[in-house]
């Protein structure tokens, strides 16, 4: 039987140690940390991702700001809105919460935020940092991850196999370019490859990322992987449910992260932990 990841207890202990440091600081008279996240609409998933980031900041100690914005505002006043948090001292980190209304150019604004308070790391000066193995904000997403794999004792992933599905830039690419620094063999596949069940068994170590419900099955685990699913689902009930079909997987692979309690509170933890990297950066200027 394989072991369960269970991130949500892990990224709990990452706010513990993090709300320490901040104790720290306050207590040498530093200001706190403060995290923007920026929400245009109503979109429902939206809504319920940003609470989590506002309870996760709460619960470490950290000032949290949501900027709420109408369905209908244009891009030059987001960029205004944007431009302004670069500007203010006050402010170590910005995330606008995507997707934006299709009437927006969602690159523009990300190429707007100053790639100093780039918490999300998607700005493409981080992006390329990353790309290089430069020391940077990365995507929080794909940095949870490899912060798994850490604790499971894979730092170092020489002679492994690591099978990617999605490419997305949030996920995909970005773990893709991980997986590849910490020296695994990658191969990313996608909704148009063929025959994606027999480059998945060639896997020691797959992450799922295609936003699907149970897609992936046991024949397409190699006996033993590491299973890690980004995937977060409603199925034909409205269950929460990954992209793994976690009941017939989890008799086959090494280990398997649930959802929810998996990936999901690996992402804001991450993100905390680049807004503290800022505020730590912003404090000592
Ligand atoms: N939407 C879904 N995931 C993310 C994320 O990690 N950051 C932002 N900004 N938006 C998202």
């Amino acid at each position: 039987m394989a072991q369960i990841i269970y991130g949500n207890e892990i990224a709990s202990d990452i706010k513990v140690e993090l709300k320490q440091r901040i104790e720290v600081y306050r207590q040498a008279g530093k200001r706190l940390p403060r995290l923007v996240v920026v929400l245009v609409g109503n979109h429902p998933a939206s809504v319920s991702y940003v609470r989590g980031k506002e309870k996760a900041c709460i619960a470490t100690g950290m000032e949290n700001e949501l900027l709420r914005l109408d369905e209908t505002v244009t891009q030059k006043e987001l960029l205004e809105v944007v431009k302004d948090l670069n500007r203010n001292d006050q402010v170590d980190g910005i995330l606008v919460q995507l997707p934006l209304p299709k009437h927006i150019d969602e690159q523009a604004v990300l190429h707007a935020i100053d790639p100093d308070k780039d918490v999300d790391g998607f700005h493409p000066y981080n992006l390329g940092n990353m790309m290089i193995g430069a020391n940077t904000y990365l995507p929080c997403t794909p940095k949870g991850i490899m912060e798994l794999l850490k604790r499971i004792g894979l730092d170092d992933l020489s002679g492994k196999t690591a099978v990617v599905i999605g490419r997305s830039n949030i996920v995909g690419k970005p773990i893709a370019q991980l997986l590849l620094q910490a020296n695994a063999t990658v191969m990313m596949t996608h909704s148009k490859t063929k025959n994606i069940k027999e480059i998945t068994r060639q896997a020691d170590i797959l992450i799922v990322a295609i936003g699907k419900a149970r897609y992936v099955q046991s024949d397409w685990i190699k006996k033993g992987a590491v299973v890690i699913d980004v995937g977060v689902n409603r199925d034909e009930n409205q269950r929460l449910c990954g992209d793994v079909d976690f009941d017939s997987v989890l008799s086959k692979c090494g280990y398997i992260t649930p959802v929810p309690k998996g990936v999901g509170p690996m992402t804001i933890a991450m993100l905390l932990s680049n807004t503290f990297d800022a505020y730590e950066k912003h404090i000592m200027e």
